[in-house]
């Protein structure tokens, strides 16, 4: 078991759905693995007036309702009195200079009472408005002290800050979000939260790559022929089209998620399994990427939006329908790229990325797949295609990796057939996953900036993604409409198909398309 650091946590933004629907649950997790410190005490922040037991009987519905084991097992009850002991709540504003006194004088109260030692977690679990004033509320109050270097102060207490994605919505506004938090803290002390980095399959990734000896030496332009990344939601925008308007496809999943995990695939082996040498992989992996030209956008990058249709049976009204929406709208809900990674690893081995709402199935994955064999010998004695081998790396809903080989069906004749070679997380360790919030909330707590975003690397990620932003504004080009339910328009069909590729995973009808070239 893990020493855990006393300490205490405040949630601003207490009373939004982040707390209710992950933060509060992950922290009973935590509770139940012991991986909480006896001296520990939670204070949520906002606006809205509550008491402390009013907090406190949210917290309990929401474990009750929305925590991983309570939902399978149901709530236990001890473990759920040791936190909601442990829990307070405090009414304020967040730009408010006596709201943050008195949050101080609290926590100070916390280091005799429930002895936190002075150690402090701020989590900023609003929207991005209010990152400015808390931030400088928290400096300017002395509820976080910049340190000069390296995450410890003067007497070994900590002050860290979580912050929410998104981390600015262009590279100019990231440049800016980035210059305000380093003004009230030290790097060391900002932990920009990607929850798609807390999954353990996302993490596993490193460990397939450098803890087995058979991938690296053919991880290369050499055996790959290229890679797929695919995040897709069955949902609509409609329950935040309001945000998601502001935001689209690109923004709210490419530049984060999707980026993430093509830095991960994508990195040279880090020096050491330290957050700075893992950073530093990851960021030279955006460096890297091919700058697209803005003017040529339309021939790397295909943007789409639902249109009215039926999924399911069910009619769906077009994305433009949708509440918040402004009227003629241009935001994506769906985009597909072709991007080149200019590395001598990665030469000419095209990365295709695909994300879009209102998808057949909600599945993450990466696929990497390997070049056909150099002679297709089998090809003459049988009628079935060869097929190249794929890797699937599964993120949601299924967690695991899967190796497409070819293998001989059984009999007189001599048939290939694609047969998979499975490794499921919740069948092989025999239970599930922890939630990413889970993690990432006790790793801020230990210290650990691993799998947190570092201010240059939400920097060179927005680099690339500004380019395509600029072209579709100069662009005359509207989104191409696409049916619901359907894996998008045809122009992203286009853009594989047109280099012989094609995209792999589920059909539309949901069956799986065996990976294969056309
Ligand atoms: N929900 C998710 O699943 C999810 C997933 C990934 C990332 N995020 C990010 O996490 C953050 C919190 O998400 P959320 O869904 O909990 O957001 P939210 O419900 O919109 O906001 C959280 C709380 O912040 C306060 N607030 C709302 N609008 C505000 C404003 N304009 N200025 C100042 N305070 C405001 C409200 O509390 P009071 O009015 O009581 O102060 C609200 O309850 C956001 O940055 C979001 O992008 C959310």
């Amino acid at each position: 078991m893990p020493t855990v650091s006393p300490c205490a946590m405040v949630i601003f933004g207490a009373s939004g759905d982040l707390a209710k629907l992950k933060l509060i649950p992950a922290m009973y997790e935590l509770a139940i693995e012991g991986l909480l410190s006896e001296n520990f005490a939670l204070v949520g922040y906002a606006r809205t007036e509550m008491s402390d037991d009013a907090f406190r009987k949210i917290c309990s519905e929401s474990i009750a309702k929305s925590a991983r084991t309570a939902k399978k097992m149901g709530v236990d009850e001890q473990k759920l009195a040791w936190l909601l002991d442990r829990i307070f709540y405090q009414t304020g504003n967040y730009d408010n200079s006596a709201d943050f006194d008195k949050l101080k004088e609290r926590l100070a109260a916390f280091d005799v009472s429930h002895k936190t030692e002075g150690n402090r977690l701020f989590y900023l679990s609003t929207p991005p408005s209010a990152f400015e004033p808390i931030s400088t509320c928290l400096g300017e109050q002395g509820l976080v002290e910049r340190v000069q270097s390296g995450a410890v102060r003067h007497e070994g207490a900590w002050q860290r800050v979580i912050i929410e994605k998104p981390f600015g919505h262009d590279l100019k506004s990231a440049l800016e979000l980035n210059q305000l938090l380093t003004q009230s803290f030290h790097e060391t002390q900002i932990y920009r939260i990607d929850h798609y980095l807390g999954k353990e399959t996302v993490q596993n990734l490193m460990v397939m790559r450098f803890a087995n000896s058979i991938f690296e030496p053919i991880w290369n332009y050499k055996y790959i022929d290229s890679v797929q990344i695919t995040v897709a939601e069955a949902v609509s925008a409609d329950d935040r089209a309001g945000y998601y308007d502001k935001s689209g496809a690109l923004r709210d999943m490419v530049q984060n998620h999707i980026f993430q995990l093509m830095a991960l695939v994508a990195m040279e082996p880090p020096a050491a399994l330290d957050a700075r040498s893992i950073r530093d992989e990851k960021v030279k992996v955006y460096k890297s990427v091919r700058q697209l030209r803005s003017s040529r956008v339309d021939e790397f990058v295909v943007r789409g939006q639902y249109d009215a249709g039926e999924v399911k049976g069910k009619p769906t009204p077009g994305y433009l329908k949708a509440k918040g929406v402004e009227p003629g709208s241009t935001t994506e809900t769906f985009v597909a790229l072709k991007l080149y990674i200019d590395s001598w690893r990665w030469s000419g081995t095209p990365f295709y990325i695909r994300t879009g709402k209102c998808m057949p199935a909600k599945v993450s994955e990466v696929i990497v797949r390997f070049r056909s064999p150099p002679q297709t010998l089998f090809q003459k004695q049988c009628d079935s295609p060869v097929y190249p081998n794929d890797l699937v790396i599964k993120v949601a809903p299924e967690e695991g990796i899967s190796m497409h080989l070819n293998g001989k069906v059984p009999g007189g004749t001599m048939n290939i057939k694609s047969v998979e070679m499975n490794f499921n997380y919740a069948t092989t360790f025999g239970k599930e996953a922890p939630e990413a919030y889970e993690r990432l909330i006790f790793d801020a707590i230990s210290g650990d900036q691993t799998l947190f975003i570092r201010g240059d690397e939400a920097e060179a990620a927005w680099e690339v993604i500004d380019v395509i932003l600029e072209g579709w504004k100069q662009s005359t080009r509207k989104p191409e409409l696409y049916a619901p339910g359907t894996w998008g328009p045809k122009k992203a069909m286009d853009l594989i198909e047109r280099d012989g590729r094609r995209w792999a995973g589920l059909g539309s009808d949901g069956e799986p398309i065996i990976a294969c070239s056309i």
